[in-house]
């Protein structure tokens, strides 16, 4: 790493005493119960009533999500799916979003957001920080900080949840120093951060790794010009956070295009910080010596949306999503049309229907607009049925067919010849017991269960249950006959 290039200026929100040593001082990363990610969040801090238009803190908080893990989802197939079912709120999108609110230090407020574990992880984390935050589905509240942040992201969040990564721009711009436990891999693949810390040593922040630990320090960033190696989500969302707050212009070059990084674009604006061109390839950032607080009702999440599509795909029946953002799940749109599926917007909803037969398509994940890699699980489980070979490629993380033997054992027919998946389509599942992997690879494994004949439980829902909310109750209320159940060990 090389020497930074910061100036012995502070940066905005440095507190008067090093912040960083001080959480050095406090030794290896320790969670308490308290900064555990559990459900039920209400705590006595959270109780300090917010500024601006952010309501008081007066309500205790609502459950979240029941984490355990020995729940599992149990389908009984063959049933098509006919009603309506409104989207929820991007988790993709809250997760940066929340970080954000780590550049300021007054009250903001998040709306639309999904009850998630990955959410409960993020706010307890942004606690682990040291502020107030109050998790009231749909909404997310941060009181107005008391003090200056802990800026240390522990292993034991961060090996929870990747995304905890995203807290290193905004401490490091915000308080001089941030101290965040390495993501490491994980089931998909690999996922360095490396394009993460070369754009904040360009900004001027030095970059050292202690005991599994990043540690990021600098004097006042300095805007920079920064060409990305490869279009990462994550890595974009945390140089634009850190930008906002560099002294001077920043240019990203070769950036992620996804929704999720125009919404980002879109609260930094509302913060005071000047983005332009978020949502393509080269974004430019003015930054602002302090950033306001903000609220912010969250995008729909396409991916959930897009995963219902491929659900009431594979099952038939006729269903209305409400929220569908269609636009950014064209790519996923046409494919499954090209497969059959019946999809027609609707006044303020998205219809989708089947009544033919499944054909056969090819799929490659891509950077958006491209194929999303997030939905490469879910359209093998509707195609494992389609009439015809269908080759999925998947060109984003090297492990991401963990799916594949789950859904063999339902009978399917799927060989994995480097990184394609062959899916040579079968006239009918079976139900079995499967393991969920990953989050992404469990609904896949929803999805075959609702076309299967007889019983199927899907193990390890704990994957499911971070980014998607109660999806057993929506699928539930527009006929799947499906429920969570308690297994006595989840092997
Ligand atoms: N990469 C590097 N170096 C880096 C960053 C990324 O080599 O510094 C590589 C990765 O290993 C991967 C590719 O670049 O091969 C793209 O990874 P990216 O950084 O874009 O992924 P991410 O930001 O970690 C986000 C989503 C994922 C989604 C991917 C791809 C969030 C919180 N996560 O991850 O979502 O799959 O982008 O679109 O936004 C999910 O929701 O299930 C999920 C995994």
């Amino acid at each position: 790493m090389r020497p930074s290039r910061g100036r012995p200026e502070a940066p905005p929100g440095a507190p008067r005493t090093d912040a960083g040593e001080a959480a050095g001082a406090r030794g290896a990363a320790h969670v308490t119960a308290r900064d555990a990610p559990r459900c039920v969040v209400t705590e006595a801090g959270g109780a300090r009533a917010g500024v601006g238009s952010v309501r008081p803190m007066e309500r205790p908080a609502r459950k979240c999500v029941q984490v355990s893990g020995v729940d599992a989802i149990r389908v009984r197939g063959r049933k098509p799916l006919n009603g309506r079912i409104k989207v929820g709120g991007a988790k993709n999108a809250a997760l940066p979003i929340l970080c954000a609110t780590l550049l300021s230090d007054g009250a903001s407020r998040l709306r639309n957001v999904p009850g998630l574990r990955d959410i409960d992880t993020t706010a307890a984390l942004l606690r682990f920080l040291g502020r107030d935050v109050m998790v009231d589905i749909p909404e997310v509240r941060l009181a107005e900080a008391s003090g200056p942040a802990r800026p240390e992201a522990p292993y034991e969040l961060v090996r929870q949840m990747r995304a905890s990564v995203l807290v290193l721009g905004p401490l490091v711009a915000r308080y001089g120093k941030a101290k965040v436990s390495l993501p490491g891999g994980c089931a998909i693949g690999a996922r360095p951060v490396d394009q993460h810390l070369k754009g904040l040593e360009a900004l001027g922040a030095t970059i050292h790794v202690e005991h599994g630990y990043i540690v990021a320090e600098s004097q006042r960033l300095r805007g920079a010009e920064i060409v990305f190696d490869m279009q990462t989500v994550t890595g974009t969302e945390n140089l634009m956070m850190a930008a906002a707050l560099a002294k001077g212009r920043t240019t990203l070059v070769n950036c992620a295009r996804e929704p999720e990084v125009e919404e980002l674009g879109r609260v930094l604006n509302k913060m005071g910080a000047k983005v332009e061109g978020a949502g393509t390839s080269i974004i430019r950032i003015e930054g602002r010596d302090a950033l306001d607080p903000f609220d912010h009702a969250i995008i729909a999440d396409r991916i959930e949306a897009g995963t219902f599509l491929a659900a009431v795909g594979a099952t038939g029946g006729t269903v209305l999503l409400e929220d569908v953002p269609t636009e950014d799940l064209e790519p996923v749109i046409v494919k499954l049309r090209q497969a059959g599926v019946e999809i027609e917007r609707s006044g303020t909803g998205t219809v989708v229907a089947r009544h033919g037969v499944l054909r056969a398509v090819d799929a490659t994940t891509a950077p958006h607009p491209g194929f999303p890699t997030d939905m490469q699980a879910q359209l093998m489980a509707l195609l494992t049925m389609a009439q015809g070979t269908s080759v999925l490629t998947e060109t984003i993380f090297e492990n991401r067919f963990m799916h594949v033997p789950e859904l063999a054992r339902m009978g399917a027919d799927v060989e994995i010849r480097n990184n394609s998946a062959i899916v040579r389509g079968v006239t009918s599942l079976e139900g079995a017991s499967v393991m969920a992997t990953d989050l992404r690879a469990s609904a896949s494994l929803v999805i075959a269960g609702l076309v299967a004949d007889g019983e199927t439980v899907v193990r390890r829902v704990y994957h499911l249950d971070r980014g998607y909310e109660r999806i057993e109750k929506k699928l539930a209320a527009v006929g799947a006959d499906i429920e969570r159940i308690s297994l006595a060990e989840d092997g």
